[in-house]
């Protein structure tokens, strides 16, 4: 069984990846200076955790869906660099992403598909070993990947959604409570380093880059919404999704 993803994980990520982590944040913090675009959008912990979640499972193939500017896009490709293996499909309605992501990371290792997820699903690859959706933040677009993306993928697949736990709760009907009831039926836990919903654990995450000196911000905020889980072995559809 491949290993569960919750703090004791995350923890020992930290530390077994401590000196790669420095080294890339310290060329982020670089990207960022030669090119404004490419500029802090997701909170600092849950982007580190994207790098040693793929730093750890080493996946061959890895799905985006939603690039923005490409500050995610480059901690992905960054991982598979320091991996030695592994590619990127990424998947965004705009263009613009391709003229951020440094050049010296994309050769060999990333695709980018300029579309609707929804109807480019031609171009995922045949095998997903990781995915990662930050795009439409809204119900409508998580019925379409909870209905038909994630029963498609190989059991014990990690993904990580973002924006899910911004607050403690997730208000009905957004992407959030839709994402919460589907986990529920599918009896998934999921793990989370959101200020909001885990303040434990967010708080053991800050002390921990305390300690290890990774603790100089990239970006201001300290939300950190996103969440992790593997699918299950069957996934079930949820009634009210
Ligand atoms: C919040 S931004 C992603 C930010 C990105 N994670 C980063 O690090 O900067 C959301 C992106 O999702 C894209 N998007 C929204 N709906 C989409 C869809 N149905 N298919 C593909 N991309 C979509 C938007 O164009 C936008 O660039």
């Amino acid at each position: 069984m491949p290993p569960t993803i919750d703090l004791d994980h995350i923890r020992h990520l930290y530390r077994t990846h401590r000196d790669d982590l420095a080294h890339v944040r310290d060329q982020m913090r670089h990207h960022h200076t030669t090119n404004p675009h490419l500029r802090p959008t997701t909170n600092d912990i849950e982007t580190e955790i994207t790098y040693l979640l793929l730093r750890a499972h080493t996946p061959q193939h890895t799905v985006q869906i939603g690039t923005g500017h490409g500050w995610t896009t480059t901690w992905i490709l960054s991982a598979l660099r320091d991996n030695g293996t592994g590619h990127l499909h990424s998947f965004d309605t705009h263009d613009h992403t391709p003229h951020h992501v440094p050049t010296h990371l994309t050769h060999h290792r990333w695709t980018f598909t300029h579309g609707d997820i929804r109807t480019t699903t031609a171009h995922l690859p045949p095998h997903t070993d990781h995915l990662l959706i930050d795009a439409a933040h809204n119900g409508h677009f998580a019925r379409w990947y909870l209905r038909h993306l994630l029963p498609t993928l190989p059991a014990h697949t990690p993904v990580t959604i973002h924006n899910v736990f911004r607050h403690r709760a997730t208000p009905p009907f957004t992407e959030g409570a839709l994402v919460m009831t589907w986990l529920t039926t599918n009896t998934t836990n999921f793990f989370t380093a959101s200020a909001a919903r885990a303040p434990h654990t967010h708080h053991a995450l800050r002390q921990l880059k305390q300690e290890l000196d990774l603790a100089t911000p990239l970006h201001p905020g300290h939300h950190n919404p996103a969440i992790y889980f593997r699918l299950p072995t069957h996934t079930r559809p949820a009634l009210t999704v």
